[in-house]
């Protein structure tokens, strides 16, 4: 009997131990039987594209095509196959969620999930397999076309969004795509550039999203970027793809170019490309196409190496389980698109992603106190979904503020709306007469709101290009000035996607409002936040500097190079880490933004609770809501190295946490900091070290204003 069931126990153990092996090895086994099934002929037809957003599929191996899409704010409209353009489809219309500048400054790790998820389930609803988003680069320059796609100046913030942005859209069947890998720092020359960088500024600020989105976020694809980085193009990069990105982090998705970012055959086929995105001049000729064919053919290249290119994608396609899936089946998509509860994820977002930076007894505004409400700004109408290069989405809809301010304020306010400036293609232009009519408008207002900032005008928040200075366009300076001078009663409500100078009129203003693009629910957000429905709890995820010379990118680095090179000698003092160690004040600290309430952060632990791998230390501390609304804070834990070989930055943030408080409420919040949070780069040894001494443990509700400290031993 007793041998029996030891039997019985055996057979149940081999069976569950089987299965288990079947499943852990099924992975690798799909992808080497499909490989060994595969002719040299389809294996090159895999590593490149067919249209401009797909890949071939091989009916007979029941390989799928792969459907890819733009972009970082939601699915973007079908593009045409062979073009440049919309493919003019009337179904494709999306939610239109707010930009990732929005989505860090709202420092709320959670609602990355909800965005994620959100954004997974249109992407499955539209068909895609991967979605060419998250942007991870840091804000260097204030001028980046494209600092509004990526999430901020801080690496640390900018890894915790994006880990759980992937891991959340990925859940929902899709792979989602980490770019621009990497340095890709500015859009002035973007094709050509030569980004020259210490290997400390690499490691410690400019690799650590992507490092966390391969290791934590497992994120299925990295796309390469197209500026060079030492002399070579990243998309034909080997240190920065075989030596880093699957060497060093194992990472196991695959590597795709960005658009038209190869140069060369043989480099793209020995340095770690795995997918070629976008023909050689929009023509049918891919460099890892019939030319990689001949060097083969020519045993110049060895097959192996398409093999493990090809791996990757296989790998992938097992991951996202679409191996003999049909192509998509649109009909009855539209309304499965943009529905409700994402529309409503995306207003979440934007609520919490709302900054105030100045509030001078302004803010909430009091209906009971405003009979006329002057609008003014081209900004106050202006719809941005449609602009901005790669990440222009076809919204279902696009609520402006002025729309959402009449939705909110019905019939009980007079609202009187006048354009301000003209926001044409003359950035320097000021239109006398516009101002005129914004000052008249003004002066016979009880309040009045001026929605100013960018658009995505090329030159402006748009890819392709930068900025040409951090000035606010279209005379909105002399505007500003001219309606505070006729209505004290002034709110400036900046919408920018990257740094603008505001310095001329702050010390005037009595309340600012400060945002990146908020998708479709814009106006519903602003309406709430200005009349006191949602309480302010956005924060800066990037310095705001008085002027352009201010900035490290200007001062100590080269901006935007030279003679084809642009050389990084700002190493790592990027953002706060240069304006806080260098003691120069900026407009508003990284981390700075206000609310209608106020806090108090009491009762600091840091309980070193291991002190040996893996190290891990426990922060506590207490915020209280000592005012008399209900509101969100944002504690920021900063770590301060007082020992040190290397000179390292006065603070680096390295913990957050965001409390939501009744009037009069506590919590305790807790934040734990790992080994990483202590160390650096050293480049001489070649790793992160953690040198024992004293350091600093800095809690704060911004950069520059620090609450609680501790100090500890390691
Ligand atoms: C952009 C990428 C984008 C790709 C496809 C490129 O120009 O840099 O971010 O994903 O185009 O539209």
């Amino acid at each position: 009997m007793k041998i029996k069931l030891n039997l019985y126990l055996l057979a149940a153990f081999s069976v569950i131990m089987l299965n288990s092996f079947t499943v852990t090895e099924s992975t690798d086994q799909k992808v080497e039987k499909l490989l060994s099934q595969l002719t040299l002929q389809e294996k090159i037809s895999l590593i490149h594209g067919n249209t401009y957003f797909t890949t071939p599929a091989i009916p007979r191996l029941g390989i799928p095509a792969l459907h890819l899409s733009d972009g970082p704010c939601g699915v973007r409209e079908e593009n045409a196959p062979d073009r440049w353009g919309s493919a003019n489809w009337t179904n494709d219309a999306t939610a239109y969620f707010p930009s990732l500048t929005s989505l860090a400054s709202t420092w709320n790790a959670e609602l990355a999930t909800e965005f994620g998820n959100a954004y997974g389930e249109e992407a499955i609803a539209r068909g895609k397999d991967i979605m060419l988003a998250p942007g991870l680069n840091i804000n260097r320059t204030p001028l980046n076309g494209r600092n509004w796609e990526y999430m901020s100046e801080d690496p640390y913030l900018t890894s915790r969004i994006a880990v759980n942005y992937i891991k959340a859209a990925q859940s929902k069947g899709i792979a989602v795509c980490a770019k621009h890998y990497a340095l890709n720092n500015q859009e002035f020359d973007r094709g050509t550039i030569n980004v020259e960088a210490s290997e400390r500024a690499l490691r410690e600020i400019y690799l650590p999203a992507f490092e966390a989105s391969v290791k934590e976020g497992e994120v299925l694809s990295v796309m390469g970027a197209y500026n060079k980085f030492r002399g070579r193009f990243a998309c034909q990069n080997p240190y920065l793809l075989q030596e880093i990105l699957k060497g060093e982090w194992g990472f196991r998705g695959l590597v795709m170019s960005d658009w038209g970012a190869v140069h060369n055959t043989m480099e793209a086929a020995t340095s770690g490309l795995d997918l070629e995105m976008y023909p050689i001049d929009g023509k049918k000729e891919y460099y890892m196409g019939q030319a990689l064919l001949d060097e083969i053919k020519a045993k110049t290249v060895d097959e192996k190496a398409i093999d493990d290119k090809v791996r990757r994608i296989l790998y992938v396609m097992v991951k996202l389980n679409i191996l003999g899936k049909a192509e998509p089946d649109t009909t009855g998509m539209a309304a499965l698109l943009g529905t409700p509860d994402r529309a409503k994820t995306a207003l979440k977002i934007a609520e919490e992603s709302v900054i105030l930076l100045k509030n001078k007894e302004a803010l909430p505004l009091n209906l009971k106190n405003i009979k006329t409400l002057a609008i003014i700004g081209d900004n106050a109408t202006c719809k941005h979904a449609r602009g901005g290069g790669s990440t222009i989405i076809k919204a279902k809809y696009e609520i402006t503020p002025l729309e959402g301010l009449q939705s909110r304020l019905g019939n009980s306010v007079k609202i009187n709306f006048v354009q301000g400036y003209n926001a044409s293609k003359n950035f320097k232009s000021v239109d006398k007469a516009l101002i005129a009519e914004a000052v008249k408008t003004a002066a016979s207002a009880d309040a009045v709101l001026i929605f100013g900032g960018l658009n995505h005008q090329p030159g402006l928040d748009c890819e392709g290009d930068d900025k040409p200075d951090m000035k606010l366009p279209f005379g909105q300076d002399e505007l500003i000035k001219a309606v505070i001078k006729a209505n004290p009663n002034t709110i400036v409500i900046m919408i920018a996607g990257s740094q603008v100078e505001m310095g001329s009129w702050i010390s005037d203003v009595k309340g600012l409002l400060y945002t990146s693009y908020l998708g479709m629910e814009t106006g519903t957000a602003l309406a709430e936040v200005l009349f006191g429905d949602i309480n302010p709890s956005g924060k800066l995820s990037y310095t705001l500097p008085y002027k352009l010379e201010d900035s490290p990118s200007f001062l100590l680095g080269e901006y935007p190079g030279k003679d084809g090179v642009v050389n990084y000698n700002d190493d790592i003092w990027v953002g706060y880490r240069y304006f806080d160690t260098k003691n120069v004040k900026p407009l508003f600290p990284f981390g700075f933004g206000l609310s209608y309430t106020t806090f108090a952060y009491t009762n600091c632990k840091v309980d070193l609770t291991q002190k040996t791998d893996p190290l891990s230390c426990v922060v506590s501390f207490e915020i209280k809501n000592t005012g008399k609304l209900e509101g969100k804070e944002i504690a920021q834990v900063y770590v301060r190295d007082l020992e040190s070989a290397l000179p390292r930055p006065t603070k680096e943030l390295k913990g957050f946490a965001k409390a939501s408080l009744k009037a009069g409420e506590s919590k305790t919040m807790k934040v734990t900091l790992d080994k990483r949070a202590f160390q650096y780069y050293d480049p001489a040894k070649k790793q992160w070290v953690l040198e024992p001494g004293k350091f600093e443990i800095l809690i704060g509700s911004s950069s520059d204003n620090i609450l609680l400290k501790e100090q500890i031993e390691l």
